[in-house]
C-alpha cells in the first residue's frame, strides 16, 4: 500500500509529464479511457526509443497480423526502468483507467502495488487453457503469484548482474576479465592511468547506481543471504552492507564524471566507442549494442558476471497482467495468450536481449550472449532485482534509489545504511 501512495506523490510530480515517446509521437496514455473499446488492446509500458522498443513494435505487429480486426494502442510512456511510465500508471490506476495491459515486474512490484489493491484479475484459468504450467520455470511462475493465484504473464528474462565491456579496451591495455572485486579494482586502476574511464554509468535516473550497489550485496552476502537482507531477516546495518556500501563507494573512483547527465543508454554509448571499458547494466544494453549500435557480441564488446556474482542470476522479468474493471477483458486475454507464446517470445528476445521466459522456446533464433544466458539461467541461484522491483516493495525502492543518489555525490556510509534502515519497514 505505500507503495502505491509512493507512486501517487511521485504521479503528481511528473503529472505534467505527456507519455510521449523519444520519437515525440503522443502515446497518448491517460487522455483517454484506458482500454479504449471492445476493439482496442492497450499496451502500456516504458519501451521507448533506442533498445527499449524494437521488440515491443514487433510484437505489436505480429499480433496485429494474426488479429487484423483488433486496434493495439502503444501506450509506452519514455524513461528508464519505468520511471515515468509507474507514475502516470499509478495515476490511471487510482483513477480506475486502468490500460487494457500494462508492463509490470515479477515480484513485489506486481504483488505489493498491484495485486494486494485488488487491482489484478487472477489469471490460472489461461495458464491452464494455454498448458502453460510446465512451460514456464517453476520459480518464475512463482514470483508472478500471490497467495496461490497467477497474476500475470512473463515475456522475458533480464539478467541484472552483468558487466559488458569493450573488448579493443580490454586488449589494448591488457586487461583480464575480472573475477573478484580485488581484480575488478586491479583493472580499473590500470585503465585510469591510461586515460580510459573504467566503469561507465549514467545516474540521470538513480536506478543504474542502485543497480551497481545491489550487485555489489549481491557479491558480499551471497543469494541466501542477499535474498533475507529484503525479506527483513537480516538487518541494513549489518556489517557485510556497511561493506558493500564501501565497495560500492570505490566503484564510484572509477565512474566518468559527467555521469549525472546521461542516462542508461548514453553511458552504453561510452562503452561502445571506447571512452569507457565496462558497464553494469542489465542485458537490455545487449539489445541496445546489437540492434541500435550494431556492434557484435563477443567481437566487439564482451560480458561477465559481476566480480563476486558468478553462479547467481540477478533476475529482472517484463510482465503483464489483466487489470480489473476493463472492458474488453477477452481481448486482452487474446494478447496474453499471444504474449506467452514461444512465436511471441522468440519475436521479443532476440531484440530485446532478455532470453524467453518460457523453457521450449527456439535457441537458435538466440546469439551467443542469449545462449549462455539461458544455460545460466538453469544452473544459477536466482535472486530478484531491487532496482527493478521485484525484491522490495516501490516504497522502498523509492527511498532506496534516493539514498543512493545521494550516497553517489557524498560518499557517506552511514548516512546510506542508516537511511535503508530508516526505510525497511516498507519493504
Ligand atoms: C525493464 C527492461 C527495460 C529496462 C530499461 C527494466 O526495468 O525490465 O525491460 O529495458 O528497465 O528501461
Amino acid at each position: 500500500m505505500y507503495g502505491v501512495i509512493l507512486l501517487l506523490v511521485l504521479a503528481m510530480v511528473v503529472a505534467a509529464c505527456s507519455s510521449s515517446d523519444d520519437d515525440g509521437k503522443s502515446a497518448d496514455a491517460g487522455s483517454k479511457k484506458g482500454d479504449g473499446g471492445k476493439n482496442q488492446v492497450e499496451i502500456f509500458s516504458w519501451w521507448t526509443g533506442a533498445g527499449e522498443e524494437d521488440g515491443l513494435l514487433a510484437l505489436i505487429d505480429k499480433f496485429q497480423e494474426e488479429n487484423p480486426d483488433l486496434k493495439v494502442k502503444n501506450a509506452a510512456v519514455a524513461g528508464g526502468a519505468g520511471t515515468n511510465a509507474k507514475a502516470v500508471l499509478a495515476t490511471r490506476m487510482q483513477g480506475n483507467d486502468p490500460p487494457s495491459t500494462f508492463q509490470v515486474h515479477g515480484g513485489e512490484e506486481l504483488n505489493k502495488s498491484w495485486v494486494a489493491a485488488d487491482k489484478m484479475e487472477p489469471l490460472d484459468d489461461l495458464y491452464k487453457e494455454n498448458d502453460w504450467m510446465d512451460k514456464f520455470p517453476k520459480d518464475l511462475i512463482d514470483l508472478v503469484s500471490n497467495d496461490g493465484k497467477i497474476y500475470s504473464v512473463p515475456v522475458d528474462i533480464h539478467r541484472g548482474n552483468v558487466i559488458f565491456y569493450n573488448k579493443k579496451v580490454f586488449e589494448e591495455n591488457g586487461i583480464d576479465v575480472p573475477k573478484t572485486f580485488d581484480e575488478f579494482v586491479t583493472a580499473a586502476d590500470k585503465l585510469k592511468k591510461a586515460g580510459v574511464t573504467p566503469l561507465a554509468m549514467g545516474d540521470k535516473e538513480s536506478w543504474t547506481a542502485t543497480m551497481i550497489f545491489e550487485n555489489v550485496l549481491l557479491a558480499e552476502l551471497g543469494p541466501d543471504d542477499y535474498i533475507k537482507l529484503f525479506k527483513g531477516d537480516i538487518a541494513f546495518d549489518d556489517k557485510r552492507v556497511v561493506e558493500s556500501a564501501k565497495k560500492f563507494g570505490k566503484l564510484l573512483d572509477y565512474i566518468n564524471d559527467d555521469h549525472a547527465s546521461r542516462n542508461w543508454q548514453d553511458s552504453a554509448q561510452l562503452v561502445a566507442n571506447g571512452d569507457a571499458a565496462m558497464l553494469n547494466m542489465g542485458d537490455w544494453a545487449k539489445g541496445y549494442f546489437v540492434n541500435d549500435l550494431k556492434l557484435k557480441t563477443n567481437k566487439d564488446f564482451g560480458y561477465f558476471a559481476f566480480p563476486g556474482t558468478e553462479g547467481n542470476f540477478s533476475i529482472i522479468t517484463d510482465t503483464f497482467g489483466l487489470p480489473k474493471g476493463i472492458d474488453n477483458p477477452d481481448e486482452v486475454k487474446k494478447f496474453l495468450t499471444f504474449l506467452g507464446s514461444t512465436e511471441a517470445q522468440d519475436i521479443f528476445n532476440p531484440l530485446k536481449g532478455s532470453i524467453p521466459a518460457r523453457v521450449d522456446a527456439d535457441e537458435s533464433k538466440y546469439d551467443e550472449y542469449g545462449k549462455d544466458t539461458m544455460a545460466d539461467f538453469k544452473e544459477a541461484s536466482l535472486v530478484p532485482s531491487l532496482a527493478h522491483g521485484s525484491a522490495a516493495s516501490e516504497g522502498f525502492l523509492t527511498k532506496a534509489n534516493q539514498a543512493v543518489n545521494i550516497f553517489v555525490t557524498q560518499k557517506d556510509v552511514d548516512t546510506l545504511i542508516q537511511s535503508l534502515k530508516n526505510a525497511a519497514p516498507e519493504m
